[in-house]
């Protein structure tokens, strides 16, 4: 009787943005699953930190999304990758329409809209071609809520590609997924005191009745990547959010 030989590849995966919240929980779960993970962000010690808090099969990489020559260097130092996911926040410009700050919100187009398109520009020449490539979003994208016009616009250009870029990158699929209010240091900018009504207040208003965690994103970011059939389609982790906005 012949002897079938098996063996095991580990995935290759990245994590732009994993040195805090959701992209920091999603390697955690990657790396649980068996897959090698790089978690990149602009800052080494942060990187050292999340690192340490995530374990196992983890390397770290410096580079800002927005510098598409240390993006290049991140993909040529892993070689072909299985899977990319994109968790780069930026400044967010929250405000009434009327009276919103457009430069905040170039700026807000900048560091993620561009940083994440730029990042998933780059992968993509080096992908797998069963490989997939997952943007994280917002709940503000497509939703009525008044002073989030400015977040809605910079994630709902990001969710208007999901289709198309999906046919262009086939058989590499394109998701993405959209949380809605999580408890991540992306809120760190308010008091301590203000931060914790906010995100108690917003629990309060949802079906769930608590606030999102990062690991409740991370799930679904991780389902997403892993299922092979799951392509040009955008996902919403968001206790309920969208039944009432
Ligand atoms: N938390 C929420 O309530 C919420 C709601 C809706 C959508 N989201 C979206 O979910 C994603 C993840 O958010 P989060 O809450 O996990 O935020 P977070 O805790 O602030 O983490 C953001 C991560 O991105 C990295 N990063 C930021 N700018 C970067 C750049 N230019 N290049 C490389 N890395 C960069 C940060 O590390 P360094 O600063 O060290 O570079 C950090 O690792 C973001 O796209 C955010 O807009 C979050």
């Amino acid at each position: 009787m012949d002897t079938i030989k098996q063996t095991k590849t580990s995935k290759i995966g990245v994590v732009f943005g994993g040195s805090y919240g959701i992209g920091e929980a999603t390697a955690k779960l990657l790396i649980e699953g068996g897959t090698e993970v790089t978690i990149v962000g602009r800052n080494a010690e942060r990187l050292a930190s999340a690192a340490e808090r995530i374990g196992g099969n983890v390397q770290t990489a410096v580079a800002n999304a927005l510098d598409r020559d240390a993006v290049l260097k991140v993909f040529e130092a892993t070689g072909p990758v299985d899977t990319v996911v994109i968790c780069v926040a930026g400044v967010m410009a929250i405000g009434m329409f009327k009276d919103l700050n457009l430069d905040l919100l170039r700026t807000s187009l900048e560091e993620k809209t561009i940083a994440q398109l730029q990042v998933a520009q780059v992968a993509a020449h080096h992908m797998k071609a069963n490989g997939s490539i997952t943007f994280v979003t917002a709940g503000s994208a497509g939703s009525a809520i008044p002073t989030a016009a400015g977040p809605g616009a910079v994630s709902g250009a990001l969710e208007s590609l999901i289709p198309t870029l999906a046919l262009e990158l086939a058989p590499i699929r394109v998701n993405a997924v959209s949380p809605g209010l999580i408890d991540t240091s992306l809120w760190d900018f308010m008091a301590d005191e203000t931060r914790k009504s906010f995100l108690s207040n917003h629990a309060a208003n949802l079906a769930v009745g608590r606030i999102g965690q990062a690991i409740d994103v991370a799930e679904v970011i991780e389902l997403v990547t892993r299922c092979g059939f799951i392509t040009g389609s955008i996902y919403q982790v968001d206790g309920g959010s969208h039944l009432t906005t």
